[in-house]
């Protein structure tokens, strides 16, 4: 028995010098002390151990399993402390970390005007609504006016999907939308993304961003969308501009305009973005066409309105004085910094 024992116990000290892993040391355990392991064996065996030796082999037996078993303890607790200190290694935190060296949020100049006007229109009683970038073409042309054969079109050529779907190349797809979602009187703004197959310069990309707004009740008049138009441009630019409204035609309004400003970049001397006329085409509004208000299920007898486009890049161009459209797209995080207020400060109006 005491040589059993002895073997027993180096065994032992050989497979748990070995133990690589908290794993093996819970196999060793059940195989050596558990009911069925090996101890619990040479225990099975003490029956047949003459009595004069047998008091001698249970306290053989029992002092080994207290071996065992701190063997086994140490080792475990061992596991434990490196597993621990494994873990606060990997998840060091350096609490004393200035955190303005990490970076602080910040808005897209695009995105700085866009919460500014919908912030602005929400306060003058419109309502923010939202439309699909994939379009079909009775949202984007023919409900506005624009049937298969209009040149209108040509203007604003985008990019199709083999089964009849477009890219949006106007906001003004909410209109129509608005107008079979809400009854008038109604007033609405809506911005996104829009799509034209467009050749990129300083001024034109063939993705940017427009918002859109339409008030339709009794009464609306011409005065009515100079006021809001008014409105608008001194909330973006924080001071008077120079504006002209021309004539313009757009088939989904009756009559239609093209306001104008005069060029901030240059100051009206004409430059690349004004294309050296000192004018800059801002947005297109107008009276809404009776047949675009039948489009939506609204009565032109009864009811009439305004609607406008306007594209907020060409805003944030303006109003941040930035020369080319392509930088507010190409993701240039140098660039943006120049521009971009800090999250909290672009909430603040
Ligand atoms: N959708 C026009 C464009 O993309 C802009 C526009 C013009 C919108 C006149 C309007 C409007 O609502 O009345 O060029």
């Amino acid at each position: 028995m005491k040589e059993q024992l002895k073997r027993l116990k180096q065994e032992f000290q050989t497979a748990l010098e070995q133990a690589g892993d908290s794993k093996t040391l819970e196999e060793l355990k059940v195989a050596y002390l558990g009911k069925k392991g090996r101890l619990s064996g040479l225990m099975a065996e003490l029956k047949s151990i003459p009595p004069q030796d047998k008091a001698a082999a249970g306290k053989g037996i029992n002092d080994l399993k207290q071996s065992l078993q701190a063997g086994l303890e140490a080792k475990t607790k061992a596991f434990a402390q490196a597993e621990q200190a494994r873990a606060l290694d990997a998840e060091w935190i350096d609490v004393t970390l200035n955190p303005a060296d990490r970076g602080l949020g910040a808005f897209h100049p695009v995105s700085l005007i866009q919460r500014r006007l919908e912030g602005l229109f929400t306060a003058m009683g419109f309502q923010i609504l939202d439309g699909p970038h994939i379009e079909t073409e009775h949202y984007n042309f023919e409900a506005l006016n624009i049937p298969a054969h209009h040149p209108a079109r040509d203007m604003q050529d985008t990019f199709y999907f083999t089964d009849g779907h477009l890219l949006r190349t106007q906001t003004s797809t909410i209109q129509i939308r608005g107008m079979e979602y809400l009854k008038p009187p109604l007033r609405i703004i809506a911005s996104g993304k829009v799509f034209r197959c467009e050749r990129a310069d300083a001024s034109h990309d063939s993705c940017f961003h427009q918002i859109e707004g339409m008030m339709v009740d009794e009464d609306i008049s011409v005065a009515h969308l100079i006021y809001f138009m008014k409105t608008m441009l001194t909330e973006i630019f924080e001071k008077e501009v120079k504006v002209r409204l021309r004539p313009g035609y757009f088939p989904f309004v009756e009559p239609g305009f093209e306001l104008e400003i005069s060029c901030l970049i240059c100051d009206g001397k004409g430059c690349s973005v004004c294309k050296r006329v000192g004018w800059l085409e801002l947005l297109g509004c107008g009276m809404v066409h009776p047949s675009v208000l039948r489009s939506g299920g609204i009565d032109p007898q009864r009811y009439s309105g305004f609607a406008f486009g306007v594209g907020l890049d060409r805003l944030a161009m303006m109003k941040y004085a930035i020369s080319d459209i392509r930088e507010l797209h190409n993701g240039g995080l140098g660039f943006m910094r120049d521009f971009t207020l800090p999250a909290d400060l672009a909430f603040r109006r």
